[in-house]
């Protein structure tokens, strides 16, 4: 079915509040994916940052194959092999630092219990986020959220926010008070243009928190399970938070997420205060723990430094290069972001790159992000990286 087809069938019933490009993907191996038409691309969004070990790694696909066949749901009142498995392997991940976690099917689903526990834990109802922060789609998530393009639809459902500039240590000590439950930052803003703070930002926000008695929640949706060159983004500045939020890499491609905290955070809940149907499923948690070993026997934390080092470098020597098209480059490990001089420009990347066989993300308007697979071949990303490239200086 060619393209045309297929867009004026779905035209016909899908919900309007997403703008498509124009091709059908039907089939992904590693960094490439095919489309309906048989024909290849290169993959720099990595599904937005969730297939950190490629498209349907055997491993994962295998994993997901026999928990199928073995056993796909339950209910949360009983003990699950799968979701013992990960739960053990994420608490030692944080060097035991959160040993409590709970799994759930987004990330915006995981912001909701953080946003949870955060209250039940300090019983405070004020949360305190940053500019152009990205948490998710559902309420909490939107009550937190530094986009107003996102939350502006539905202000009306939600209380008065208190965001601060992002990077900004003086106005985070300002908002946050005896009243604040948490502070709610992602290490890196990934939506919100790949924004690295300054160093010392994570270990300046985790004493203010802890002078007032409020939470420090880190959304590691996009930043965590090796991304960055870290498990965590935080391991950076050796900050641990109190609470802490999971996403995307976490399943592979799978739905999953899951929030973690201290031992001290997880004894303010009692038994009821949260849950769900799929919370803690064996399909998913299977996924999670294959991901997790991948990641881990193949060393795809180091690479993600080590290479994201070279594409950082490369795309900060193009900045330089072209200071008519770009105003600069930035990231961290596999998440790097360049930026354009033109939003317009900006705008029309995904779909040339797209004529050209690439799959690219722009955020913020005007930030090219590349968050490959964390096992991306160099043979596929340096060649992507030289479409991205030649589009950009043409
Ligand atoms: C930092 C961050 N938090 C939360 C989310 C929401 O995750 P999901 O789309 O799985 O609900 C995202 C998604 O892009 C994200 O990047």
């Amino acid at each position: 079915m060619g393209i045309e087809a297929v867009r004026a069938r779905e035209a016909a019933h899908f919900l309007p509040v997403v703008n498509r490009l124009p091709v059908a993907l039907v089939e992904g191996r590693g960094s490439r994916v095919r489309d309906a038409d048989g024909r290849e691309y290169l993959d720099l969004t990595a599904g937005w940052g969730v297939c950190c070990i490629g498209h349907c790694h055997p491993e994962l696909v295998e994993a997901i194959r026999e928990q199928a066949g073995r056993l796909m749901q339950t209910t949360n009142l009983f003990y699950t092999l799968p979701q013992l498995e990960l739960i053990e392997r994420l608490a030692a991940l944080t060097g035991e630092a959160l040993p409590r976690s709970f799994l759930v099917n987004s990330g915006t689903e995981a912001i909701e219990g953080v946003v949870k526990l955060a209250h039940r834990a300090t019983r405070r109802t004020k949360f305190v986020s940053t500019e152009n922060s990205f948490h998710g789609r559902t309420l909490g998530a939107l009550q937190v959220i530094g986009q107003a393009k996102h939350r502006d639809p539905y202000a009306a459902l939600l209380r008065e926010q208190h965001v601060v500039p992002y990077d900004d240590l003086a106005a985070a000590e300002a908002a946050i008070d005896e009243d604040t439950a948490a502070f709610i930052v992602e290490p890196i803003q990934g939506e919100g243009g790949v924004n690295v703070p300054r160093d010392g930002y994570l270990a300046g926000l985790r004493k203010l928190c802890r002078a007032k008695g409020a939470l420090l929640i880190l959304d590691e949706i996009q930043t965590g399970i090796g991304r960055t060159g870290r498990w965590f983004a935080w391991e950076h500045e050796g900050v641990t938070p109190d609470v802490m939020a999971l996403g995307k890499g976490l399943g592979g491609g799978f739905p999953l997420g899951a929030f973690l905290c201290t031992e001290a955070v997880a004894k303010t809940v009692a038994l009821g205060e949260h849950g769900g149907t799929y919370v803690g499923n064996p399909l998913a948690s299977a996924a999670g723990n294959a991901v997790l070993r991948v990641v881990e026997r193949d060393g795809l934390v180091a690479r993600a430094d080590e290479l994201g080092a070279r594409l950082g470098a490369r795309l900060a020597s193009f900045a330089a290069e072209h200071p008519d098209r770009c105003l600069g480059a930035r990231g961290r490990g596999l998440l790097q972001g360049l930026v354009l001089a033109d939003p317009e420009r900006a705008a029309a990347i995904p779909k040339r790159a797209l004529e050209r066989g690439v799959l690219v993300n722009v955020t913020a308007g005007r930030v090219v992000r590349f968050f490959p697979a964390l096992n991306i071949p160099e043979e596929d990303l340096w060649p992507a990286l030289d479409v991205i490239f030649e589009l950009v200086a043409s």
